[in-house]
């Protein structure tokens, strides 16, 4: 099957004052259409430069990376901002919701510049909130919500745009541990119905939940062995 995401040789280097400090080494990475990929390191290793990369919100300084056909390094910052937007739904670790907007006003944002009549942002908001188990908490506000509740939200408006990767950074890093481990569920879920995932994590139970790991350590990244789990 064609590759949906391919990486090859990739650096990344900050520059800090005079000096330059390379943080990711010839990191290459393939990842397939369906696929559920964790991407596991401690603290400091690479993992939001990863991220950051991954999600066209940041460049490589040298190798290759293509996104669905795209060649990211041949793309302006207004091309760059429209593959992200098409391709990558985000979930982070602090939900990042609208403190004032109801759960599917939430949900509707990413979808006002759709050019979609409201009747029909207002219906895939409300279908995909209902698949995420939230059916009856629609109207309310993130704050009359629990986390895992809160976080269901964020992965529904990641969703809503049907972007062809989900990509989360420690989405289960602000939950309790059965909170996290229902959050997972609802990953595999959406991963068993053909979404490709990818999930950075310093958790290596949580890691373990998706169905390829990849381990990164002070900027290398190397494939787990999965065989003795
Ligand atoms: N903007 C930046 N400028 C300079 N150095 C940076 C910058 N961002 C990250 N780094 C450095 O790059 C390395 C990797 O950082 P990164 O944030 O990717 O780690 P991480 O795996 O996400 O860590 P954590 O789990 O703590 O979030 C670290 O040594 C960090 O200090
Ligand atoms: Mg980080």
């Amino acid at each position: 099957m064609a590759e949906i995401l391919s990486m090859k040789n990739i650096c990344k280097s900050y520059i800090m004052g005079a000096e330059e400090l390379e943080v990711l080494h010839n990191v290459s990475l393939s990842v397939e259409p369906g696929e559920f990929l964790s991407i596991l390191g401690p603290s400091g290793s690479g993992k939001s430069t990863m991220m950051n990369i991954i999600g066209c919100l940041d460049v490589p300084t040298s190798g290759t990376y293509h996104l669905s056909g795209n060649d990211i390094n041949q793309l302006n910052e207004i091309e760059l901002a429209k593959v992200r937007n098409k391709e990558i739904g985000f979930v982070f670790q602090s939900f990042h919701l609208l403190p004032r907007m109801t759960a599917l006003q939430n949900v509707e944002l990413p979808l006002i510049y759709s050019g979609l009549p409201h009747s029909r942002r207002q219906k895939l908001s409300e279908d995909i909130l209902v698949r995420v188990g939230l059916g009856d908490k629609m109207g309310n506000l993130p704050n009359q919500l629990s986390g895992g509740q809160q976080q269901r939200v964020a992965i529904a408006r990641a969703l809503v745009t049907e972007p062809t990767i989900l990509l989360a950074d420690e989405p289960t890093g602000a939950l309790d541990q059965k909170t996290g481990a229902q959050v997972m569920e609802l990953f595999e879920e959406i991963n068993r119905d053909g979404k490709t995932i990818i999930m950075i994590t310093h958790d290596t139970g949580i890691a373990q939940r998706a169905r390829r790991v990849v381990n990164i350590l002070d900027g290398y990244l190397t494939e787990a062995d999965s065989s003795n789990w």
